[in-house]
């Protein structure tokens, strides 16, 4: 038997009982006559004690244990002198009688502490050592909790897990593939699913009412803090359910992850149309656990001989409260140059300080008096000490830029701290979004979106100015101004589906030939119907207050799109490439 306990759970009540525990070395230390080491699993560290007078072979053995060494010990439980407060297990040590090495190690290259000394590359590279860290060890166990009750809620209310394909066709539409040669057919690739999106739906035309899945997604974009290659889904379809019905019972699932889970009661989810967030937040994923809202200046700025705002399509600010006094000059202008970068993309900022004394001070008393500024200090609500900033362009660009210059503002104030969540449903998406560049339609959110019912008509007859106002039964969940989920109700008639691909610019065949096997099951009794996905890993990590997903997973991708631990993608050999008919540059 390796142990008879875990290194977690022994304590006072245990005193004087004989145990084998097994583990790592944390950490050990010589004093005197005396060698304490901390050994830890997975459960918890606990304090070994061996004494050089009681058996000084066994001391020696204990002091040419490394860091890491993985060890069995024998010995009685005992309460300690000196206690730890800070541990679990802190009340009591195990005076050590016997002592086996089951295997030795190398020196770590980082600390397995809480706080390492390990950098990213180094940490993923050596992800194994990485695990064995408490902080990704806990992520990695709670991702497991927030799974098992998805399950549990999910099978409660009567969906049925299914298990999709992972080889299936590449289709342009969305991000990129990834694609995967196939040795049989030559020359012909699977690619690997974005979504189960179009088997989620042939499932609902197959009868079972019902569907879940936590399932791997596969999409080749470029990496960010929130975005995987590989992904995980908690993927759900309906059939015969409304939008509300949607809502409601998806709305269900995350109360009930946060109750169980964390023990928040969330309440009820407020809505927002799309164009409202946009107007209001220059977001279609606001995150509304703070205010400072969009406040629109077109009317009070124009016409006064300051030609960037007569220029401009929209002139937009928002109120900064408590922050005239304290935004000097010098920080104003650092503000300034944070909005002008590339990433932002700004060309400049104004600003309206109501100072304490009710005086005004700004960037533009040049083109405005300062009851005209008063006037738009009224308008934005702004009292005593508030500082107004002031964004203008172009309409789609200033909401966008004015959007990243609020988040900013609310993290300095510390108005986004986690363990505050508020949840939001952001509905009524437009189906079809222009690309000037591409000169074509892209679907908002997936081709198999619906448009609304009371739009179907103007769908099928309308112009091309029409088809921008079409509205989509389409919603997102959005949670701390983290686009959590997305979903809609989807398209199940043959004739409406194809209007649509060719609104996106499919010509009759290439829609045939992509998705001709979805078309066709429509045509066999389709019910209505439609769903939602949530990113799981960015659920996992919003719900613990954190932005990057990648220690929810236990292998992720660096930025490079690499694991570095097993050095994939990797070149393949030439037989390999032979088998299946592929050329590759550069080789015979
Ligand atoms: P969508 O593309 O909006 O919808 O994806 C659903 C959710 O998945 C998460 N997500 C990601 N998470 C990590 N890394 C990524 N690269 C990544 N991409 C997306 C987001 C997103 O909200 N089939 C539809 C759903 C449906 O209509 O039912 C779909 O995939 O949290």
């Amino acid at each position: 038997m390796y142990r008879t306990n875990t290194c977690g759970e022994l304590r006072l009540g245990n005193a004087g009982m004989e145990v084998t525990l097994s583990g790592w070395v944390q950490a050990s230390r010589d004093l005197g006559g005396m060698t304490f080491i901390d050994l830890r699993d997975r459960y918890g560290i606990t304090q070994l004690v061996f004494n050089m007078e009681d058996d000084a072979a066994l001391c020696q053995q204990a002091r040419k244990l490394g860091r890491e060494f993985v060890i069995q010990a024998t010995g009685t439980v005992r309460e300690r002198t000196s206690k730890n407060p800070n541990r679990p297990t802190g009340d009591i040590e195990i005076v050590v009688t016997a002592l086996k090495t089951l295997n030795a190690s190398k020196v770590p290259p980082f600390t397995i502490e809480d706080e390492t000394d390990g950098g990213d590359e180094l940490r993923m590279k050596y992800r194994y050592l990485d695990i064995r860290r408490n902080p990704v060890q806990e992520k990695l166990i709670f991702r497991a909790r927030v799974a098992l009750e998805t399950r549990k809620y999910l099978s409660g209310a009567g969906f049925i897990e299914v298990e999709t394909p992972n080889l299936i066709k590449s289709t342009p539409e969305g991000a990129r593939d990834f694609v995967v040669p196939s040795r049989v057919n030559q020359g012909q690739f699977y690619a690997l699913p974005q979504s189960p999106q179009t088997f989620k739906q042939i499932l609902m035309v197959a009868g079972m009412d019902r569907y879940f899945q936590i399932v791997k997604c596969f999409r080749d974009e470029d990496l960010r803090a929130d975005r995987q290659p590989e992904f995980t889904q908690i993927d759900c379809e309906m059939a015969f359910v409304t939008r509300e019905d949607i809502l409601q019972t998806f709305e269900g699932l995350t109360r009930h992850l946060f109750q169980t889970v964390l023990n928040v009661d969330l309440g009820e989810f407020p809505r927002m149309s799309y164009d409202e967030a946009m107007t209001r937040y220059g977001s279609d994923k606001p995150d509304v656990r703070f205010g400072m809202e969009f406040v629109e200046f077109n009317d009070l700025a124009k016409g006064h001989g300051f030609q960037v705002f007569d220029d401009a399509e929209l002139i937009v600010g928002i109120c900064v409260p408590g922050q005239a006094e304290t935004y000097s000059n010098k920080m104003l202008n650092d503000l300034t140059e944070w909005v002008k970068r590339p990433q932002i993309g700004a060309k400049g900022l104004v600003n309206i300080k109501l100072q304490a004394d009710g005086s005004i001070k700004s960037s533009i008393s040049k083109y405005y008096t300062d009851e005209q500024l008063k006037a738009w200090a009224e308008k934005a609500g702004a009292g005593a000490n508030d500082m107004i900033l002031i964004l203008s362009g172009e309409t789609d660009k200033v909401r966008k830029q004015l959007n990243e210059l609020r988040l900013e503002m609310g993290t300095r104030l510390g108005m986004r701290a986690p363990g505050t969540f508020k949840p939001l449903w952001v509905v009524d998406f437009a189906l079809l979004e222009w690309d000037e560049e591409a000169n074509r339609f892209h679907a908002m959110h997936h081709p198999f979106t619906s448009p609304k019912a009371s739009d179907i008509d103007r769908m099928l007859d309308g112009d091309h100015e029409t088809m921008k106002s079409l509205r989509a039964d389409a919603y997102d969940l959005v949670i701390n101004g983290v686009e959590i989920g997305g979903g809609s109700i989807r398209i199940h008639d043959r004739a409406l589906q194809e209007k649509n691909f060719k609104l996106l610019g499919f010509t009759p065949e290439q829609a045939e030939n992509q998705f001709g096997f979805l078309m066709g099951a429509f045509e066999y009794g389709a019910p209505p119907h439609g769903g939602i996905a949530f990113g799981f890993d960015r659920l996992c990590a919003m719900m613990k207050g954190e932005t990057s997903i990648r220690d929810f997973i236990a292998f992720p991708k660096n930025n490079q799109c690499r694991d570095v631990m097993i050095d994939a993608p990797s070149s393949i050999d030439d037989a390999q490439l032979k088998e299946l008919a592929l050329k590759v540059e550069g080789r015979k």
